[in-house]
């Protein structure tokens, strides 16, 4: 029996809320699988650091690191906290665990649920994937103010685009690009502004497309990708691009096809030398946390993706079908449920479909 130990991370607001329901959806759909996984809680975030002053001590860092994969709610706490000033949860928590577990696919799926209501009037069919690029960009925090708070300032943001970083990414969402049936592979970037960063990236793609003749390969300023996410987001099958464009893009992604309640990803190192992480794209959310308003579908659909990752791709599935079961009977349930009634509700539909 295959023994998998997992990390948990709820962290902050509605995280430990969803988390709590990614749980129970793992627990049920893994109960006849031949794993255990053996579950330990890490609690960090904006609240630990309030109370103690820590944000990721070494030792805690380590031991996430032997884990085999980590599902994480959300950290940060109210957006305009002083005491939280210079996004040092953001910054020392989260992309400190993405950078040192050299998550460098920031793997993000849009799929609009049949049922599901879209802002959009005519969304079409909506099925892409996002390979956000998950440890460069100005992520990397490589820059500084100069003259700070006088009339002079000049503050930069330095975008960190390497050669090796840039391919290796390219490479991945080629692979993903190969094994989907549409085989497309959209490069989303701003080279006609950002040349340096934006010729690497083009020159990359079109060096790997040589060893992809299968694939077929477009490229859009980012600009004009949100009007086409929003006109017409059937065009897109997988987007690549660089930390920034794939964060505002996956925002916009979850919008179109059901809101960040259903928005799910996975930070992923591809070799397997480091533990993966799993998580919704949404945050923390303090403006309905505690109060069981907050979806956990995203939080569920990302334990999916675990399930992926980790080689059980038929209780992924199963996951995804109570998903996908659930999300067709919420237009007869409009009333709002509470966070754990969804999360009972999907693995009532794993029970009712032998899904289990
Ligand atoms: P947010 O995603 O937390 O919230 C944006 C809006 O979406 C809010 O109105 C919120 O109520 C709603 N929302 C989010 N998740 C939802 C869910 N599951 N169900 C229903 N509604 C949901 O973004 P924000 O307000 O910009 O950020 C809040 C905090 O979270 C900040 O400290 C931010 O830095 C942090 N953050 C963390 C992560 C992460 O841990 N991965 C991601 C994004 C933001
Ligand atoms: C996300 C979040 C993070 C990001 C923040 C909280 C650092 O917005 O996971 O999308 O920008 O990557
Ligand atoms: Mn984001």
């Amino acid at each position: 029996s295959r023994r998998i130990k997992l990390a948990l991370i709820p962290g902050d607001g509605i995280g430990p809320e969803v988390v709590a329901e990614a749980v129970k959806v793992l627990d049920a759909v893994t109960a006849t699988e031949d794993v255990t996984f053996e579950k330990s809680t890490f609690s960090l975030g904006a609240a630990r650091f309030l109370e103690t002053g820590d944000v990721l001590p070494d030792d805690e860092l380590e031991a996430i690191a032997s884990h085999d994969a980590i599902l994480l709610g959300a950290v940060g706490g109210v957006p305009g906290d002083p005491r939280l000033a210079g996004a040092n949860i953001e910054r020392g928590l989260l992309l400190k665990l993405r950078f040192t577990l050299d998550h460098y696919v920031n793997l993000r799926p849009s799929v609009l649920f049949p049922g599901v209501p879209s802002p959009l009037a005519n969304p079409g069919e909506v099925d892409f994937v996002v390979v956000r690029e998950g440890t460069e960009g100005p992520y990397v925090g490589n820059g500084g103010a100069i003259r700070a708070g006088t009339p002079h300032e000049v503050a930069n943001e330095v975008s960190v685009n390497t050669a090796y970083g840039v391919e290796r990414v390219v490479r991945f969402a080629f692979e993903t690009a190969k094994s989907r049936p549409r085989k497309k592979l959209t490069l989303v970037h701003k080279t006609n502004v950002l040349v340096f960063s934006g010729s690497l990236w083009q020159r990359t793609v079109n060096a790997v497309a040589v060893e992809y003749p299968e694939v077929t390969v477009d490229y859009l300023h980012v600009d004009a990708a949100t009007i086409f996410l929003v006109t017409n987001p059937g065009m897109f099958d997988v987007i690549v691009t660089d930390n920034l464009f794939g964060d505002i893009l996956t925002d916009l992604a979850a919008a179109i096809s059901g809101g960040i309640g259903l928005a799910a990803s996975g930070n992923i190192n591809p070799g397997g030398r480091f533990p993966s992480m799993f998580e919704p794209v949404h945050g923390s959310a303090p403006d309905i946390a505690g109060k069981q308003l907050a979806d956990p579908t995203a939080a569920i659909l990302s334990v999916a993706l675990l399930l992926d990752h980790l080689g059980f791709p038929d209780a992924a599935q199963r996951v995804r079908a109570a998903v996908t079961a659930d999300i067709a009977a919420r237009a007869d349930t409009p009333s709002r449920r509470r966070t754990t009634d969804v999360g009972d509700a999907i693995v009532a539909h794993l029970h009712d479909k032998g899904l289990e």
